[in-house]
């Protein structure tokens, strides 16, 4: 099956920036957002990220006139209907991502596969929320998207073969590197990088250490491009939280129990770069 529109649920930091590298790829890309407000300030974000791009000579003017012409925002999903394939980019939380897909599979064509972008989730629960499990699989971006190499791509009990080959496909054509793993609590990459962010804050927790002095021994010690908090900053804490306690809930590993100071500073909508604050201000 060949795939020449895709189709993007969410327009925050991952949606975004999943929609820039389709559309720089030649796709035509729909992304929806949930009112008009946060779709312009999705799309400017692009436009920025684009903007600089020409500003540094990467690429050109007309470029970059040519990627946001193949964007198309809405706020309706039934614009999904003219997608091959879509990837759902909204906030970690189960009930509503089983609803975007329950939506998902009324309104597209038999034959369009339906990705989530989900860290850690279980893409079987999200694909029984459809009639097409066999075309349901993760396809796990990271952060920020344009840049980072890598696709985690995730096949459930129930993803078929075929499903599988044609994302891996359309992975490799968005300059991708693609990985395959099974559906199992925080995949390969936040398995092992959940429980290193969880304890990096309970070294500030604990206070032995501020922020600053935590983030610079992996800096400057190894090798890491940014450290764990300001990792946390970048990702948001809101959405660690939630993944973290989506491991605990099936683990019951006390690794992945999220640290109080954590849920503190969500609770006070210290989430980040995209509240302003987090461990850090912005
Ligand atoms: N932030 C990261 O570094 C990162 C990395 C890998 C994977 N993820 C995963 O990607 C997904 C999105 O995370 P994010 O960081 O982009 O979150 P975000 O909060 O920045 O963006 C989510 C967007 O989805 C929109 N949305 C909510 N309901 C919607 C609906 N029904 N239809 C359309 N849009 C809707 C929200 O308005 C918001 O703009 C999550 O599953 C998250 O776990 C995040």
């Amino acid at each position: 099956m060949e795939i020449k529109t895709v189709g993007v649920v969410g327009c925050g930091i991952m949606g975004s920036g999943i929609t820039q590298v389709c559309a720089q790829a030649g796709y035509q890309v729909i992304v929806s957002e949930i009112n008009d407000q946060v779709l312009s300030k999705g799309l400017k974000s692009i436009d920025a990220v684009l903007s600089r791009s020409v500003d540094k000579g990467k690429i050109s003017p007309q470029d970059k006139d040519a990627v946001l012409a193949r964007i198309k925002g809405t706020t309706n999903m039934a614009d999904f209907a003219a997608c091959d394939l879509v990837i759902e980019a909204a906030p970690e939380e189960m009930e509503l991502k089983k609803s975007v897909f329950a939506q998902l599979d009324k309104i597209c064509p038999k034959h369009t596969i339906l990705a989530s972008n989900t860290s850690v989730l279980s893409i079987a629960d999200i694909g029984s929320a459809t009639a097409r499990p066999d075309q349901v699989l993760g396809t796990h971006f990271s952060n920020p998207v344009p840049v980072a190499k890598i696709l985690e791509m995730v096949r459930s009990i129930a993803t078929s073969d075929a499903t599988v080959a044609t994302t891996k496909s359309f992975g490799e054509s968005i300059g991708k590197t693609v990985v395959v793993c099974k559906d199992m609590p925080g995949f390969i990459s936040n398995r092992i990088f959940t429980s290193f962010l969880l304890n990096a804050v309970r070294v500030v927790e604990a206070g032995i250490a501020v922020p600053e002095d935590v983030d610079t021994v992996f800096t400057m010690g190894a090798g890491h491009a940014m450290g764990p908090l300001a990792t946390l900053d970048l990702i948001g804490l809101d959405t660690v939280l939630k993944g973290a306690s989506a491991i605990y809930e099936e683990l019951k590993d006390p690794q992945y129990a999220p640290p109080t100071l954590m849920r503190r500073m969500v609770a006070a909508g210290w989430l980040g770069r995209k509240t302003g604050k987090g461990f850090y201000q912005y």
